[in-house]
């Protein structure tokens, strides 16, 4: 069969970033829900694929002096924040997150003033300027264990951004937990109606959730975790069908990792143009173009002030401890 186009397009686009990688001691760090095309690229170029957490360990441990973040613009800023000498760089500075977009810095200041009393958890996808105004960043991979950890010292928390991550921590721990109301765009979207609809068509599915999504979505779950626990889970568990709840992006690692394994995307509601979107729209606008842009120019680059970078380094590094 004669190879296609878009093949020969990716192999030398592949080839071109690769060179520029090797010239200016780059590397590439991604998070799962960007195209399967840079996934490829950062695992076959030595860099990483992984959640938020992974990435922001990645990051403060590889040698290399220039980081390329294909991800949002938070995981940026904590690849800066941890690693002020290095480079970061992203293929735009307009990925943004709704998470990030819902908690305002003043408005958080104030609500963190009007309740000073509390030890202040903000998830890691808030701005660099939130987490400054953090004692603790957590990930939803060790949100639940740091979360439990406070309440047993019997602290009451602050938690921003994500209101249905923070309500599951609440309901698992039984933590005093203000939360701020945040929502991700991607995960508001499942609906336990239609997972019903799919669980009744094939009983044997197990339901895999991200923690961002609604609470009735998260109690069909028969595993509920961060983008990585959720692959981990499709390849350890001996169902042959899975029902995913989160953004579609993981797939391409289910699949690479589970080859036998079928796997279906939980339905979403409310779209007038698909049944399950499921896709984030700030990490599709990660594209190897972008990455080759960014290597060329040195641009977009993540700049933070002093300021910020030495008060939100203090909750990061806290995380990145207790995980240890
Ligand atoms: P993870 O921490 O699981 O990678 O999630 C990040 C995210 O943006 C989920 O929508
Ligand atoms: Fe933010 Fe949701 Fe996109 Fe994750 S999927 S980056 S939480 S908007």
């Amino acid at each position: 069969m004669l190879p296609s186009l878009e093949s020969d397009i990716k192999k030398v686009t592949f080839a071109q970033i690769k060179q520029l990688l090797g010239e200016k001691q780059g590397v590439v760090i991604a998070h799962y829900y960007v195209h399967p095309d840079i996934q490829d690229l950062a695992d076959e170029t030595g860099g990483y694929v992984g959640d938020s957490l992974g990435m922001a360990r990645f990051g403060s441990h590889h040698a290399s002096p220039l980081l390329i973040v294909a991800g949002v613009k938070f995981m940026g800023e904590t690849a800066k924040i941890l690693s002020p000498h290095k480079t970061v760089l992203v293929p735009t500075l307009a990925a943004d997150c709704s998470l990030d977009f819902s908690c305002p810095e003043e408005e958080f200041r104030q609500f963190c003033r009007k309740h000073s009393a509390r030890t202040v958890v903000v998830y890691a996808n808030t701005s660099a300027k939130i987490k400054a105004l953090a004692d603790w960043v957590v990930t939803s991979s060790n949100a639940l264990a740091i979360v439990s950890y406070l309440h047993r010292r019997g602290e009451s928390i602050l938690w921003a951004s994500d209101r249905y991550l923070g309500s599951y921590i609440q309901r698992e721990t039984g933590a005093d937990m203000l939360l701020w109301p945040g929502s991700c765009i991607v995960h508001d979207r499942f609906r336990a109606q239609g997972i019903m609809q799919l669980k009744n068509l094939y009983p044997a599915a197990a339901v895999l959730v991200h923690p961002e999504s609604p609470m009735e979505v998260i109690e069909l779950a028969d595993v509920v975790g961060s983008t990585s626990q959720l692959i981990a889970a499709a390849s350890d568990m001996p169902n042959e069908l899975f029902i995913v709840a989160t953004e579609r992006g993981v797939l391409h690692k289910m699949q690479q990792i589970s080859p036998g394994k079928q796997f279906i995307i939980a339905p979403t509601g409310g779209s007038a143009v698909c049944k399950s979107c499921a896709k984030c729209p700030w990490m599709a606008m990660n594209t190897l173009q972008g990455i080759e842009n960014s290597l060329m120019i040195g641009r977009e680059e993540i700049l933070l002030s002093d300021r910020i970078i030495e008060r939100a380094f203090i909750p990061l590094e806290r995380m990145l401890k207790f995980c240890e």
